[in-house]
């Protein structure tokens, strides 16, 4: 027994990665628009200088990432050549609410994902939705300071509300917050926080996360009223965290760094703050603003499935000057001697993958997604735009292996795989172009040059084989 039938085949983008078109169809200015590339673009993401314009001293890759807004028939076209089962995208809210607090919707935002939602239909995939990927508009941020303001859950709630009714009997799988743990790590993609001079920084940071947790379960609650058949789905960037050493120690920090990623998770499918999290929180003397009715709506909403992203394990250490830490990760970590590296230093490691999806499902007992894997790496195209990427399908090929024994094995339940950026896009951490991880290979480079032109990589026809095979043929 392997993959279920209709088990979701795919690939994954975000809106702010891929589509561009910032200032097109009265959308409105999102926060990632105005994350540059280069040294700047780390203390921005952890919301520690405030940058929330354009200016001419840097180059801002959302604005027009590889321009989906104009090409996703051409895209979804080779998607489905494919065979995708399902795409995961993500919805830009500046689209839908420019502001984000006006009471009325844009309609031409919506008209964009009418018509993307129903191409996809048209050929037979899956649309899964991820409501909020590191994205929100920069009104929220100027006005209300991001998430770290409750007000936040009611313009959620209009967001979702609008989303859940328009795509009715269209759109069965949403997940809430992409990698809601990275609320923790990158506060400015996660939750649109910049941290005022000498705050509390994990006082606002858990105050920004508990607003997301109840965001999440009120939509939870609005979409089950809309339509019972909805499925919703929490997103962590997981990744186990490995001990150095059999120190106990160190065993005991590892365990410790998974309770801080699986805190997220905990609540959304569980339903409650776990105790290990209130006696942290309690300790570091940081305040969980909950509200009269947030622990029942936590109860009553849980998710349906545990979607998460794998790239990597972790090692962790309970001696700080062990963290000799990995270059390009936003998790620290230590360079683990067993695994191979990518160009980026994100360390390989495909049995990882299987030891992930057992501590989640062993955990939760709902169905996984994977909802993002994938290799980053440089490609060197031929004058047709042809990619010799074997060392991408080598990494896949590792991967779906451990995935597959971890569902004929270990019985895990799986609803699909997703492989993250199907399609060449800008790059989260580093806002390169250069940081490939599709099957499609576009003409863009760092500095916004190219053509734009798609063209097929030698992985596009074997993970069209991989799917046509059910993940038999690797
Ligand atoms: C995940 C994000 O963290 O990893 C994606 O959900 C991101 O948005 C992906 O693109 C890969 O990371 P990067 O930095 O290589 O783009």
């Amino acid at each position: 027994m392997g993959f279920k039938t209709d088990f979701l085949w795919g690939g994954a983008t975000a809106a702010n990665q891929s589509e561009g078109g910032y200032n097109k169809g009265g959308r409105g200015l999102a926060n990632v628009d105005v994350v540059p590339t280069g040294e700047d673009r780390g203390p921005i993401i952890r919301g520690k200088v405030k940058h929330l314009a354009f200016d001419e001293d840097h180059f801002y890759p959302a604005k027009n990432a590889i321009d989906m807004y104009t090409h996703f028939k051409e895209d979804i076209a080779l998607f489905a050549e494919m065979g995708f089962k399902a795409y995961r995208f993500s919805i830009g809210w500046t689209r839908i609410f420019p502001n984000g607090d006006e009471n009325e919707p844009n309609e031409e935002g919506l008209a964009f994902y009418d018509e993307m939602i129903d191409e996809l239909l048209k050929y037979g995939i899956e649309p899964v939705v991820t409501i909020t990927h590191f994205d929100m508009p920069i009104h929220l941020i100027n006005a209300y300071g991001g998430w770290r303001n409750r007000k936040l859950v009611d313009f959620y709630g209009n967001l979702v509300t609008v989303l859940f009714n328009r795509y009715k009997g269209k759109v069965k799988y949403w997940i809430t917050f992409n990698e809601i743990n990275m609320i923790l790590h990158a506060p400015f993609m996660g939750a649109g926080l910049v941290f005022e001079e000498g705050e509390n920084e994990e006082q606002v940071m858990y105050t920004a996360a508990h607003h997301e947790l109840v965001a999440s379960a009120l939509a939870t609650k609005i979409a089950r009223e809309i339509d019972p058949d909805i499925k919703i789905g929490c997103m962590i960037a997981a990744g186990q965290y490995y001990p150095n050493t059999p120190n106990p120690e160190d065993v005991r920090k590892a365990q410790v760094d998974n309770q801080s990623n699986y805190f997220f998770v905990d609540v959304q499918a569980r339903g409650e703050y776990p105790a290990y999290a209130l006696k942290e929180l309690e300790r570091k003397g940081i305040e969980v603003p909950f509200v009269e009715g947030d622990k029942e709506l936590l109860k009553e909403n849980t998710v349906d499935y545990v979607s998460f992203s794998y790239y990597s394990s972790r090692v962790s250490s309970a001696d700080p000057s062990a963290y000799e830490s990995t270059s390009g990760n936003i998790f620290p970590t230590i360079k683990n001697p067993y695994l191979e590296r990518s160009e980026w230093g994100w360390q390989i490691d495909p049995l990882g993958f299987r030891i992930t999806m057992n501590e989640l499902y062993g955990r939760y007992q709902l169905p996984l997604f994977v909802v993002e894997n994938g290799l980053g790496a440089k490609d060197v195209p031929d004058e047709n735009g042809y990619v010799e990427d074997d060392y991408r399908i080598e990494y896949l090929q590792k991967h779906i292996a451990e995935m597959k024994n971890a569902v004929e094995e270990d019985g895990v339940d799986l609803l699909g795989y997703t492989s993250w950026g199907c399609i060449d896009i800008v790059s989260a951490s580093s806002g390169q172009m250069s940081k490939r991880y599709g099957y499609i290979y576009v003409d863009r480079d760092d500095a916004g040059e190219g053509s734009l032109k798609r063209s097929k990589k030698k992985s596009f026809d074997w993970y069209k084989k991989v799917i046509a095979s059910n993940g038999e043929d690797l």
